[in-house]
């Protein structure tokens, strides 16, 4: 009886105790072998010896039961501890990504002109030579190819240097009225500290029937554009030349850096060069058929707009990809 009091009592898992319940009271267990022995028994015995067998029984049992109680309570808060969640836990931040600040920059230039109804076209990025020079008014041996350095391939074609070329495209496939973007990534031959081989372009070009697109409407969407990008700046419009536009222009805005007083990022004119413009030429409507329209056109830099808005000093840093740089724009 003390041995078995002992094994109910020492059993330390509700397993270990469930092999003392077989072993005791189990059909081929201590008790039924008990009471498997009254058969033996005297008949004048047998009673007594029953009596205290069942008592034994009932003894063994409640202790029984009560460890089982006892084993369950402690595996159940040994399993509350192991599975505890606590919830006051700080939980490790999900890194974020972020936009790149070209995307950035021609992600709020794409927004302005989708405003105003500017379609957002695209072009291939090789192009043949048609499009990137021919019928932009850049005939074969003209002096003005000289000015973009071009990555040519075997067959003529080239890496487009500008995204001018996707006005023509624009223009072959559609008729006017036109009103549209294109923006993208362009190629040069040329890396220094303000040139890299691949940077990007928006492209814009307004084509209208009829002679009714004055440079009046260029300068006003062009200066609206400037100070929705940068704020209250003074934009003014150099003559220039580009071969695709009669007249052209450079557009300036006053330095942003020291407010037109002049500074080491304006050589100390006062002015940052942002935009070519001008008005269509008509050699650029022949090329692509159009009779008897007018329109404006004009292109800029993505980078160059981004590091000006984003105070990035060095170009180079926009390709190097470095987690430090882009972190800043989350
Ligand atoms: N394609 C010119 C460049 O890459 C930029 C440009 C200037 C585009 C004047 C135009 C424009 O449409 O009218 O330098």
């Amino acid at each position: 009886m003390k041995e078995l009091e002992s094994k109910i009592k020492e059993a330390k898992s509700l397993e270990e105790l469930d092999r003392v319940r077989v072993e005791i009271f189990g059909k081929k267990g201590v008790l039924s072998k008990e009471f498997a022995k009254l058969k033996e028994i005297a008949n004048d015995k047998k009673k007594e010896f029953a009596k205290e067998l069942n008592l034994k029984k009932e003894a063994l049992f409640s202790l029984f039961e009560k460890k089982k109680e006892e084993l369950e309570n402690y595996e159940l808060q040994k399993r509350l501890k192991a599975e505890a969640v606590d919830l006051s836990l700080y939980s490790y931040e999900t890194p974020k990504g972020a936009l790149h600040p070209i995307t950035i920059t021609m992600n709020k230039i794409i927004d302005y002109f989708t405003a105003l109804n500017f379609s957002v076209e695209r072009g291939p990025l090789v192009e043949d030579d048609f499009h990137n020079f021919e019928a932009l008014n850049l005939p074969k041996n003209h002096p003005a190819r000289e000015m973009q350095d071009t990555f040519f391939f075997k067959d003529a074609k080239v890496l487009r240097t500008h995204t001018s070329p996707v006005q023509i495209r624009t223009m072959l496939k559609n008729s006017p009225p036109i009103r549209m973007i294109a923006p993208g990534a362009v190629f040069r031959k040329d890396f220094d500290l303000t040139h890299t081989p691949m940077f990007h372009q928006v492209e814009g070009l307004v084509v209208e029937k009829g002679d009714v697109v004055s440079f009046t409407h260029l300068k006003s969407i062009l200066t609206e554009f400037l100070h929705y990008m940068f704020g209250d700046v003074d934009v003014r419009f150099r003559p220039s030349f580009f071969p695709f536009t009669e007249p052209s222009a450079e557009v300036d805005i006053s330095c942003i850096f020291c407010d037109g007083k002049g500074c080491r990022v304006c050589s100390h004119t006062g002015w940052l060069e942002v935009l070519g413009s001008g008005i269509v030429d008509p050699n650029v409507f022949e090329a692509v058929g159009y009779k008897d329209v007018s329109g404006y056109a004009f292109g800029l830099g993505v980078e160059r707009f981004a590091m000006l808005l984003h105070k990035v000093p060095d170009l180079r840093s926009m390709f190097e990809g470095d987690i430090r740089l882009l972190e800043q724009f989350r």
